[in-house]
């Protein structure tokens, strides 16, 4: 059997994107039309603003995947769509895209969980996709590739992202439970927010990790929050706190912001890598605690924060391999909703047209878990 090509389309929140993957791996387009700009002003995305945005960019989003890719709509062998979680008003768009398209070419409709489909993005093949001419809208050019990997299961995944902290054992790429999660902010959450704090960009992830390899991780204390000994559950707010306090000084009754002078240069870079460092510390931490609970034979990273070159460095040496996604399949895109439809399509786990669009996931939490 010729593998599958799979059309993509992804727009859970705010970056509208759509890709064609053969056989689930190798990535013969991925297109990504981000909102950041739009959003950068509320400093975090504005649900209605991001709707509207999806509905522009979609026709010309799947255009340029399927031009990128030299395939024609009719030789497309499914349709693939995140219909799960996120925005209800972002997930609309791209469902009621994939379904249009499937039901117009005859072809299955494939639904995908948006988290599950950020750990399968270190099986795609970043070097099957061709070089541009030039970026497309919002999209940077591919800085280097990296084969996918074949990952040895049971895995821990890891999804770190601006909505997502969660810890989740793999059987196999369609056999995933939630072992642990947030109980208040994500980290890229956290990051963006502290980036906030410090008068920087958003999204502040990359900056905040830009500026962390020119600052000291020791210079500032911030605390560590483990919650129980046995617990894979997360909690961000208290460091974004400790941060907002240091910076600011803590409040009282006559200053209820704080009455510390701005920090220099100097001061944001040691407070981005100290912050960094109690992060990286934290999650480092709980997937050693994750690996030993399942007996994990390797661990998958996916969401944006797996681009911080902190973490990356901090699990290089970790008991098992850990697997990155190739950098640009870190952040939300539709190559990874391609792949992972792949292993549906295989299954024949395909959906009706009376598909649903939902803000939760549908990743079951383990029993006693
Ligand atoms: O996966 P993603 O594109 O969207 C969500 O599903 O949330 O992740 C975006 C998040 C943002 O919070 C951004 O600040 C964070 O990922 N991020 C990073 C880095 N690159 C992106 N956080 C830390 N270090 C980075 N290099
Ligand atoms: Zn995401």
């Amino acid at each position: 059997m010729t593998p599958p090509l799979i059309l993509g389309i992804e727009s859970t929140c705010d970056e509208t994107a759509a890709a064609v993957v053969v056989g689930g791996r190798r990535v013969l387009s991925s297109v990504v039309a981000s909102q950041a700009e739009v959003h950068a002003k509320f400093r975090g995305v504005v649900p209605e603003v991001a709707s509207r945005a999806h509905v522009e960019a979609i026709g010309p989003v799947l255009r340029e995947a399927l031009d990128v890719a030299g395939v024609a709509l009719a030789e497309v062998d499914a349709v693939a769509v995140a219909a799960r979680p996120g925005l209800i008003g972002s997930l609309l768009v791209g469902v009621t895209a994939a379904k249009t398209l499937a039901w117009a070419l005859g072809k299955p409709l494939v639904a995908v969980d948006h988290v599950q489909a950020h750990l399968y993005s270190v099986a795609l093949d970043a070097d099957a996709e061709p070089a541009r001419p030039g970026p497309g809208p919002g999209d940077t050019p591919r800085p280097g590739s990296a084969p996918g990997v074949d990952v040895a299961f049971p895995a821990v995944g890891l999804v770190c992202s601006g909505g997502h902290t969660a810890l989740y054992h793999l059987g196999s790429w369609s056999d995933v439970t939630l072992i642990g999660s947030t109980i208040d902010d994500a980290v890229g959450e956290a990051y963006d927010k502290v980036a906030a704090i410090l008068g920087l960009g958003y999204p502040g992830g990359p900056i905040l990790d830009g500026l962390a390899a020119t600052g000291d991780p020791a210079a500032v204390k911030l605390p560590r929050t483990l919650l129980g000994r046995e617990s894979l559950d997360f909690s961000f707010s208290g460091l974004k706190t400790a941060v907002l306090y240091h910076v600011r000084g803590i409040p009282t009754r006559r200053d209820p912001r704080g009455s510390k002078p701005p920090p220099t240069a100097a001061d944001v870079a040691d407070i981005a890598a100290s912050f960094q460092a109690a992060c990286v510390d934290v999650l480092a931490r709980k997937l050693r605690r994750a690996v030993g609970h399942v007996g994990a034979r390797s661990v998958v990273v996916g969401g944006g924060v797996s681009a911080n070159r902190g973490l990356r460095a901090a699990l290089a040496a970790f008991p098992v391999p850990c697997h990155f996604p190739p950098m640009r399949y870190c952040t939300d895109n539709a190559a990874m909703i391609a792949g992972l439809a792949a292993v549906d399509l295989a299954a024949g786990r395909v959906a009706g047209l009376d598909l649903d669009a939902v803000t939760s996931s549908g990743i079951p939490r383990q029993v006693g878990g």
